[in-house]
């Protein structure tokens, strides 16, 4: 039978076609706009996720025989806030994770309600991407809206419900809306009465690799698919990308290089981490993960080619930087204010460190291992909690870059093992919809038997005790720059990608 995962991202939605055995027959990717019709917001419409998905799966499958499609599952952007009304009309665009407005809300949730009971209640606390201060932003100033909001849903659980008619979402993702009791696997009656909502307007919960319905008939029709593809519930898409690289069980970890950049380490049993830097969630295997995660990271080495030096060559661009651990120039990676560990929106990117003959070279690499040592910080955190980490899996697109992927071995000092695959949610999506439809008896089972690692990147000593010392400069100049970047207020352009 064959299998389809949706990676749901932000700048495109990436299809993926899989047989039971694991093998990949093809992947296809359709984009769409992002809007920034204001300093910090980040939006899309819902309805390009469906028209795009739509057309994706229509070439995905031209070649194949399309009778042997048996399920659908999804990885999708995490924490987006959809709202439909009583007709299904979507209300707003979509608010996105990397959305900043939710500032006062977000400080609010933390200072008012306080830490403490929010961690207490969903094991984390607010950020201005989550959905919850999402809601309470809409709430104040957009009452209208808020007045019409019959289902609340994440980005991906829109596409489940547009295909199968079902109002669900999965704990992965849900965790992220910082409305689930996160350890008993429940909407938190605290946080529904904070929010001023009902449990009537959030989904139905699912097990990621549960079958929350059938394509709907007509669609079934349009694609050519028979009438019992079964849609899977999905998860989040660091979840998504977890499965995808194989990092499900105890202890295991992955780095995600995309849009935004993560740092996800599973875990059997339930975790919080004190300071509620990392995120504690439910993971798509059914158990647990924690999680740091960077607003930009990909996105800014994609902002520095395209924007600042207008090129696409990525690859060329990247292959004069030989000096590795010697760089003078330093990049802060916050373009879009940062989440992990910082919970800080008004932080900015910036380069430091610049000399009448700092090259090109230089500032792009600075760029590249600016992400890196933000991805640290996280790690950091982890190590802290005494979670001990000496390899990890990576993925996204920053992946296919093989000196991103020395600089991430060299500087957290950990082995980096590549996977064949690098479509990390995508296949994730897929491997979900396998199980779901009974292809194998548990996510662990999938994952084990279908990704395989190709090459492992060690870590070099004398590399990696230049990157450390680098890394201690880095680490001082956040928390030197904070009060400036309080300071410089609400910036940003209106714009439309
Ligand atoms: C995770 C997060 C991002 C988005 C990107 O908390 O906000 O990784 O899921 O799609």
């Amino acid at each position: 039978m064959l299998y389809i995962g949706v990676d749901l991202g932000t700048s495109a939605v990436k299809l993926l076609l899989m047989d039971g055995s694991g093998r990949i027959h093809k992947v296809v990717s359709r984009e769409y706009p992002l809007y920034f019709p204001h300093p910090a917001w980040s939006e899309q419409n819902p309805e390009d996720w469906f028209t795009a998905s739509m057309d994706g799966m229509k070439e995905l499958t031209s070649e194949c025989d399309k009778s042997q499609v048996a399920g659908i599952s999804f990885g999708g952007q995490m924490h987006g806030l959809v709202t439909l009304d009583q007709a299904d009309e979507v209300i707003r665009p979509a608010i996105l994770w990397n959305d900043g407005r939710s500032e006062k809300e977000t400080d609010y949730l933390n200072q008012t309600i306080g830490k403490e009971k929010l961690s207490a209640y969903t094991a984390n606390i607010a950020f201005t991407g989550f959905t919850a201060p999402k809601i309470l932003w809409m709430k104040r100033n957009e009452p209208e809206n808020f007045a019409r909001i019959c289902r609340i849903m994440l980005p991906k659980d829109y596409l489940a419900y547009r295909l199968s008619g079902s109002f669900c979402t999965d704990y992965s993702d849900a965790s992220g809306m910082l409305l689930l009791d996160v350890a008993h696997k429940c909407w938190s009656e605290e946080m529904m009465e904070l929010c001023g909502i009902t449990r009537k307007q959030l989904p139905d919960l699912y097990e990621s690799y549960e079958v929350v319905g059938n394509l709907k008939e007509e669609l079934a029709k349009e694609l050519g698919f028979s009438q019992d593809v079964k849609i899977i519930a999905g998860a989040g898409d660091n979840a998504a990308a977890a499965v995808g690289t194989g990092t499900v069980g105890e202890g295991c970890c992955n780095i995600s290089l995309g849009t935004s950049g993560t740092i996800f380490i599973s875990s059997e049993s339930f975790k919080v981490d004190c300071n509620n830097a990392l995120h504690s969630f439910d993971h798509a295997d059914g158990h647990f993960h924690l999680m740091g995660c960077m607003l930009s990271a990909a996105s800014c080495n994609k902002w520095w080619m395209e924007e600042i030096l207008k090129t696409k060559e990525f690859s060329r661009e990247q292959e004069g930087i030989v000096k590795l651990g010697e760089n003078h120039v330093f990049y802060l990676p916050y373009l879009m204010g940062e989440r992990s560990p910082h919970n800080d929106p008004r932080a900015r990117a910036c380069f430091i460190g610049m000399t009448m003959d700092t090259s090109r070279e230089e500032m792009t690499q600075a760029v590249l291992e600016g992400v890196v040592y933000g991805l640290r910080d996280s790690l950091e955190v982890a190590r802290s909690l005494g979670i001990r980490i000496d390899r990890t899996k990576i993925c996204g697109g920053g992946a296919k870059s093989p000196l991103w992927k020395k600089m991430v071995a060299n500087i957290m000092n950990v082995k980096v093992d590549v996977v064949e695959n690098e479509e990390g949610p995508a296949l994730g999506g897929a491997i979900l919809a396998a199980v779901g439809c009974k292809e194998y008896p548990d996510v662990k089972t999938a994952a084990d038997s279908i990704v395989k690692v190709t090459e492992t990147i060690e870590p070099d000593g004398e590399l990696t005790e230049k990157y450390e010392k680098q890394y201690s400069k880095f680490r001082q100049m956040y928390p030197a720059l904070k009060a400036v970047f309080q300071n410089l207020g609400e910036i940003g352009r209106a714009s439309c990608r």
